[in-house]
């Protein structure tokens, strides 16, 4: 079963409503493949989804960066997974390294937010990865199954879920993982999904990269097997993300 290649732009904690607008426009300008080849999806902070599901391009769509675990109310600070479906979100990100390890969130907790979320009705990348530590001490493919396995424990349909393997230590550092380093774990959850779901859902879900990839790497790590395209950071923000789009070609 073939898996359309899909590539999400994480802007993270960063812009100005005027910032938000230029990359916008850069990305409505962007020459890239149709939507046949690429899914392409950019996740701005809460304050700017309205500005950008408003004026990005209609081929491009739309990820918050977090949702509330379970039905709004009062619950000060969150967003809840049914305020994006009324805004008409159709994607959001969820276990983050970032919201992993520097607001505690835990693998059951990230597995509850991904059933719920889907419960709703929105599309989930779903993201998993190894600190330095943990590859270093020759854990990450169980670090990596663990935290899968609190999603799969919690969720029967994969057909909405995109599985993002961030290794920690390539994130934001410019220390990419080496296209064979990423080639071996995407094989590995692959092999994962496979004995532990199905081998329809192994086949069928998408696992994208993310950590350092920027328009010069991308190719190549494009290029294996199991890389069914990326979460990009930091080159998001650059006009660079047109290239990485293009890589799925
Ligand atoms: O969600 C994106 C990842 O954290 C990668 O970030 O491309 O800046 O390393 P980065």
């Amino acid at each position: 079963m073939g898996r359309k290649f899909f590539v999400g732009g994480n802007w993270k904690c960063n812009g100005t409503n005027e910032e938000v607008k230029k990359i916008i426009s850069t990305l409505n300008a962007g020459d890239v493949p149709s939507q046949d080849v690429v899914e392409v999806v950019v996740s701005p902070p809460f304050v700017f989804l309205p500005l950008t599901k408003g004026s990005l391009r209609p081929d491009f769509h739309v990820a918050a960066q977090n949702c509330w675990v379970k039905k709004g109310g009062a619950y000060t600070g969150e967003i809840s997974a049914e305020m994006l479906v009324n805004l008409d979100i159709p994607w959001v990100i969820l276990g983050h390294s970032e919201r992993r390890l520097i607001l505690g969130e835990s693998n059951e907790f990230v597995g509850d937010k991904v059933a719920y979320a889907l419960s709703r009705g929105l599309k989930v990348i779903a993201c998993v990865g190894e600190t330095l530590e943990q590859r270093e001490s020759g854990s990450t493919l169980e670090v990596v199954a663990a935290q899968t396995k609190a999603i799969a424990d919690r969720v029967s349909d994969w057909t909405n879920v995109v599985v993002a393997y961030e290794p920690v230590w390539a994130i934001g550092t410019g220390k990419v993982a080496t296209p064979a380093q990423a080639q071996e774990v995407h094989a590995e959850l692959r092999k994962w999904l496979h004995a532990n779901i199905s081998p329809e859902v192994a086949a069928s879900t998408r696992i994208i990269y993310g950590g350092s990839v920027n328009g010069a790497n991308c190719k190549e790590l494009a290029a294996q097997a199991d890389v069914d395209g990326f979460l990009v950071g930091g080159a998001s923000l650059k006009p660079e993300f047109i290239d990485i789009i293009k890589s799925a070609e």
